[in-house]
């Protein structure tokens, strides 16, 4: 999060959204040996509705010619505000919707925040700090919750086409020496627990070929298949082999590098009529395709069609 990986070195553009007293943005600056050329940090309250401890950074950021503050800014329309600019960074720490004990509120919120931030970056990456066990990814451990529990990251960065290319730790002791001090304790201006722990994540627009995901997009599904009399593949083992082919070329044309399918059904079923039926797990995984688990169940229903073309009926 801050310098001198992800901010220092002279970079162009930064856009820093979702701030509370801005403390984040002036000590992030001077954390840095070189300043971005540009950068705008917004609040989503106004001046009236932000937290009193804002002021003093205010004041202290518009002195600096390089940086524009702006308030009232939602963080899920910056694609039509910003319209046509491109950042290097895009920031967002500690995500929380106002109604702050509802969890999906939370993923809603950074579900439209990615939707408009990836039109403000092309080469660039967004930057997300969570606290540890928020996102949702193997970098949690040890302090893995279980899924439900989790803002699930990855899910949501996936459906709008952004990858995760890594996780970092927050240097928050390092900020914090250098005056932030994080708002948003039950939506006041007080500061929260388990900031040493916080993880910084950060989001590219997929490249495949170019940009691999940390952690890779992974689905499983159980289909079901009547094995239909006339079109009948010879054997089971046969019928296995076409699903395979057919699920790999299907998966391939998506750009999903792999694709399983268990050697042996996880189930068999004969019904009264004579129509045999199997069913088989669908396990798919990408390091450079992300895919959200929606998208993970539309391949999969685009692999039961193409099998029902094939003459197998998917079923179940
Ligand atoms: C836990 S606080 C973190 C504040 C600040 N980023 C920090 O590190 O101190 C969560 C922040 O998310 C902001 N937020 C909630 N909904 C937002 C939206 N739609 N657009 C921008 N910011 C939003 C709130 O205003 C609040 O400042």
């Amino acid at each position: 999060m801050a310098a001198p990986e992800n901010f220092d070195g002279g970079l162009n553009t930064v856009l820093v959204v979702g701030e509370g007293n801005f403390s984040w943005t002036s000590a992030m600056l001077s954390c840095c040996t070189y300043k971005p050329k540009h950068l705008i940090t917004t609040s989503y309250e106004d001046e009236a509705s932000g937290p009193p401890s804002a002021a003093p950074h205010v004041a202290a950021l518009t002195q600096i010619s390089c940086v524009q503050v702006m308030r009232g800014v939602d963080a899920t329309q910056i694609a039509s505000i910003f319209v046509g600019q491109v950042f290097d960074r895009v920031v967002f720490n500690f995500p929380q919707h106002p109604d702050r004990r509802k969890i999906n509120l939370h993923r809603t919120l950074i579900s439209a925040f990615f939707s408009s931030a990836k039109h403000l970056i092309t080469d660039g990456y967004i930057c997300v700090t969570l606290l540890r066990g928020q996102g949702g990814t193997p970098a949690d451990e040890p302090y893995k919750r279980s899924a439900g529990n989790t803002y699930d990251v990855t899910n949501l960065a996936a459906a709008s086409g952004l990858i995760l290319i890594g996780v970092e730790p927050c240097p928050y002791e390092l900020l914090a020496s250098h005056g932030y001090a994080p708002t948003g304790f039950r939506g006041q201006d007080r500061t929260f627990n388990g900031l040493k722990l916080a993880l910084v994540h950060k989001f590219a627009l997929a490249q495949p070929g170019t940009v691999r995901a940390c952690y890779p997009s992974e689905g499983l599904h159980d289909v079901c298949f009547y094995l239909l009399d006339g079109l009948l593949p010879e054997s089971e083992s046969d019928a296995l082999i076409r699903i395979t082919e057919t699920a790999s070329k299907v998966c391939k044309a998506h750009g999903v590098e792999e694709v399983h399918i268990d050697k042996q059904p996880f189930d068999r079923f004969c019904d009264l009529d004579g129509r045999r039926s199997i069913g088989v797990h669908i396990f798919m995984r990408s390091w450079e395709t992300p895919f959200s688990r929606q998208q993970s169940a539309l391949l999969t229903e685009r692999i039961r069609q193409a099998l029902a073309h094939d003459s197998f009926d998917a079923h179940g």
